[in-house]
């Protein structure tokens, strides 16, 4: 098999076997990598070196840090932990000093194809990949990048032709960690290994489709973070277009990795590119008193969105978004909303949401249809009910772990391609910074009334609840 041939379901040939991280004492490691990798370690009996590369502190310091971050994620497997520490190499340097290079280059010793994991601010991008390639760390390499992924269109260009300089596509994997959600990756499925649903799955049957990334806590202590982005650039660019991706596009013509990202990239390319009167910007009080956030910050903790996918299956069916912070619950679902009947055969005149799909993706997963049925009695009258189906597993593969993984393997299907992630930011692009005005809401509602009203009279939003539990 050679290495464009990734399949659905199965590997490429060619197996990373160093795995380095630029950003070792960083937050992502501490939250998402040394989880990840003990998983790993567990689960697959992982074995490869890990280098950490870090401008300060030693290999006994790495050590102590990547047990805390175990703890703290509730591992607590002294042999799990210690096997983990035993893998663990480290580099103290900086990254753009061409030194640290070449030590990592001795440290590599016979690693073929080494893959290089940039936990790193995206402004380092370009020094690191430009250094991995003078020092020949880059040779037979694969390399991940985090989102996100560039500020905007132009900054993302650029990033990709950096990376270009360097790495093959098919060596780059740019992490987007929901497309690795169990209940992300379910929707793929459900499209296509479900027949019914394809006849009914487009604008002659579908009214609307809703996504709501709710999440009740606030930017806590990620201001400085936040405040560059905003909610647009944090998760609606990669997160939510991502999943319109998956809702909107055509079945993949093939078994290939490479089929599913092209009916990705076809869906993103063609939503237009949004306008003002499309986007509501909002920001929960108290947000300018969060350390690191400017005085007179007009960056979005909330923003609402229409979209509109310019195909033949989707020509003028509106795609609400939502996302914010210190929104009541934290909870993400899709909701897609399907017309009236076209006769009003029992006159009970049409409610907002009496038949949809509606897909839990976080906490929980569940899938639930929405449909009218008798009540009991003499009256031929009738109540919303759903047929509901949930699952919650503790056996679920966290998404860096599947992520870290397929990467070593060279799967890219749950990595964002170049196209698509340029085709994001072009539609975001137009509405970026500070050219919609924004709107302050209260902390624990659902951001400024504006976005309430927002779609059009006889559509409504549906709010997700706290709990997967059936409406
Ligand atoms: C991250 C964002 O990418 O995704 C965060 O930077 C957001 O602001 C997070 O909270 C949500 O991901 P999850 O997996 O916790 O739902």
């Amino acid at each position: 098999m050679t290495e464009d041939s990734t399949t659905l379901g199965t590997d490429r040939a060619v197996h990373s076997d160093a795995f380095v991280f630029f950003g070792a004492t960083g937050d992502l490691a501490a939250k998402q990598i040394y989880p990840a990798l003990a998983g790993l370690i567990r689960d697959d009996d992982w074995r490869l070196p890990i280098i950490g590369i870090a401008r300060h502190g030693d290999l006994d310091a790495l050590r102590a840090r990547a047990r805390e971050s175990l703890l703290a994620h509730g591992i607590d497997d002294a042999d799990l932990i210690d096997r983990l520490q035993r893998q663990l190499r480290f580099i103290r340097g900086s990254d753009d000093d061409p030194e640290t290079f070449r030590r990592l280059r001795d440290e590599l010793g016979d690693a073929r194809h080494p893959l290089h994991y940039l936990a790193i601010p995206p402004a380092l991008f370009v020094d690191v990949i430009d250094l991995l390639g003078s020092s020949h760390c880059a040779d037979g390499a694969r390399v991940i990048v985090e989102k996100p992924f560039g500020r905007d269109l132009a900054d993302a260009g650029r990033l990709n032709t950096s990376l270009h300089t360097v790495f093959t596509e098919d060596r780059i994997f740019r992490i987007d960690h929901y497309l690795a959600k169990e209940a992300v990756m379910n929707l793929l499925y459900f499209r296509f290994a479900n027949r019914f649903l394809d006849p009914i799955w487009n604008a002659n049957h579908v009214a609307s489709v809703q996504i709501t990334m709710a999440e009740a806590f606030d930017v806590a202590d990620r201001g400085a973070f936040y405040d560059a982005a905003g909610a647009i650039r944090d998760v609606i660019q990669n997160h939510i277009l991502q999943t319109v991706s998956i809702l909107a596009m055509e079945a993949p013509s093939g078994h290939t990795a490479e089929a599913v990202r092209n009916e990705q990239f076809k869906v993103l390319d063609s939503i237009r590119p949004l306008d003002a009167q499309d986007v509501v910007r909002g920001q929960y009080e108290g947000y300018r008193d969060v350390p690191g956030v400017a005085e007179d910050s007009d960056v979005e903790t909330f923003a609402a969105l229409r979209l509109w996918v310019d195909t033949w299956r989707w020509g003028r069916v509106p795609f609400y978004i939502r996302a914010g912070k210190c929104l009541p619950v934290t909870a993400t679902e899709v909701l897609v909303g399907f017309k009236h009947p076209p006769f009003d055969v029992f006159d009970e005149g049409p409610g907002c949401e009496d038949n949809y799909l509606r897909f839990r993706l976080s906490p929980g997963m569940s899938i639930s249809l929405g449909a009218r049925a008798k009540k009991s009695g003499e009256a031929m009258v009738g109540e919303p009910v759903e047929l509901f189906a949930h699952h919650e597993s503790p056996e679920d593969i966290p998404p860096y772990q599947r992520l870290i993984h397929d990467a070593t393997e060279g799967d890219q299907i749950l990595f964002a391609r170049e196209d698509t992630v340029e085709a994001a930011w072009r539609i975001v692009d137009p509405v970026l910074d500070h050219r919609v005005p924004v709107l302050p809401y209260e902390r624990g509602s659902w951001g400024p009334a504006k976005a309430r009203d927002f779609l059009p009279e006889g559509d409504c939003w549906h709010d997700p609840k706290a709990e997967p539990v059936s409406t």
